[in-house]
């Protein structure tokens, strides 16, 4: 092919300006591989990549999408342990929603036997988010209580299969009993409302008065204020996304009382979307993170990543359910090309 069908953006704005075009091939550099997209994750950052609202901004015009699965087509000089014909995942910095992509290689971590393509667009950036952040950020430990908002979505599901995996006791919240039953049947020992208000007292019950040992918080505001109040003593809260719209103000005297720390996380500092391009340097680490992800689930200790999925041609639909909060797990759009 020396062109592909693609989602192109083509000025910043809302996720419906977007449209199918085809592109042209780019050429191969050295340490690239070429792709074929079989399917690709759907993610809340879509909305903010093509409104220019993330902190990377691709020049226009370009084609959103970070996480893909697929073939590897072709592959270029410098290039070590990939094959033409290889199942891969990739994180992208952008490009996925397209039947073909250029991805360097250090963000292209082949599938072992047993994980199905289908479901493993969620892998490299959803999972590897949520293990590294639990892992080397919250230090989560078995037999501590981990309280996972958002636990139906992409990352809070992942959060739910992979604290569940950890030992730690999983308390979920999410706002309808479809997406909380969704929750425990992937691993949660709890599941509670998306609501605010009666959270600190509904966690505070399930530890007998402790609290959470580490919060996993991809929405923000309200729930995370709650949260605050329901942690327990050295308890880690993971600031790791903003999906409910607003980005809670911290009170620095409740930390102190209870020697609570708050964790940033930002995966893209790894995979080369920092104010540095840091990718090569910690490329082994991530992989590092992404092997045990894949290990888990092919070896059956983790279920694969709950996915909703819809045809290329449906690809408006894919976005609108994900920014409605319409989603059960993760999104994907199937390229099948
Ligand atoms: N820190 C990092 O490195 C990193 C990496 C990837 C993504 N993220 C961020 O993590 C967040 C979640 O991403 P995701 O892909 O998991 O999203 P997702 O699949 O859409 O899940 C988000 C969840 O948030 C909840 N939510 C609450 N209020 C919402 C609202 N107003 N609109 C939409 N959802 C709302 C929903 O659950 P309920 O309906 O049950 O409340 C939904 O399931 C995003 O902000 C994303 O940018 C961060």
């Amino acid at each position: 092919m020396s062109d592909y069908r693609a989602l192109v953006c083509s000025r910043l704005g809302h996720w419906s300006g977007l449209a199918v075009e085809r592109v042209a091939r780019a050429p191969l550099q050295r340490g690239q591989v070429r792709l074929r997209v079989r399917h690709a994750g759907v993610g809340f950052a879509v909305s903010l990549f093509v409104s220019g609202q993330y902190q990377r901004k691709p020049p226009l015009p370009f084609t959103p999408g970070t996480e893909a699965a697929g073939e590897i087509l072709e592959v270029a000089a410098g290039v070590d342990g990939l094959r033409v014909g290889q199942r891969v995942v990739a994180a992208l910095d952008w490009g996925a929603f397209g039947e073909e992509v250029v991805v360097g290689a250090e963000t292209v971590y082949p599938l072992p036997d047993g994980v199905a393509l289908g479901s493993a667009a969620a892998l490299p950036i959803t999972y590897g988010t949520t293990w590294a952040a639990l892992e080397w950020r919250a230090r989560l430990q078995p037999g501590e209580t981990l309280l996972v908002h958002g636990a139906s979505g992409g990352l809070g599901m992942a959060a739910v299969q992979i604290g569940r995996l950890m030992g730690a006791r999983v308390i979920a919240t999410a706002s309808s009993d479809g997406k909380r039953a969704l929750a425990l049947a992937n691993g949660a020992h709890h599941a509670l409302p998306a609501d605010a208000g009666a959270l600190a007292a509904a966690v505070k019950d399930l530890c007998g008065g402790a609290g959470a040992d580490v919060v996993f918080d991809p929405v923000g505001g309200d729930l995370f204020d709650a949260s605050l109040r329901c942690v327990a003593n050295h308890a880690r809260m993971l600031v790791i996304g903003f999906a409910g719209g607003r980005a809670a103000q911290v009170p620095s005297n409740l930390l102190l009382v209870k020697n609570v720390s708050v964790i940033g996380f930002n995966y893209g500092q790894y995979i080369g979307w920092g104010l540095r391009d840091e990718r090569k340097l910690h490329a082994p680490a991530v992989q590092a993170v992404v092997g045990q992800v894949l290990a888990a689930i092919a070896d059956g200790r983790m279920p694969p990543p709950v996915t909703q999925h819809f045809p290329f041609e449906r690809w408006l639909e894919a976005i609108d359910t994900t920014m409605a909060r319409r989603s059960l797990g993760k999104v994907v759009l199937d390229l099948e090309a």
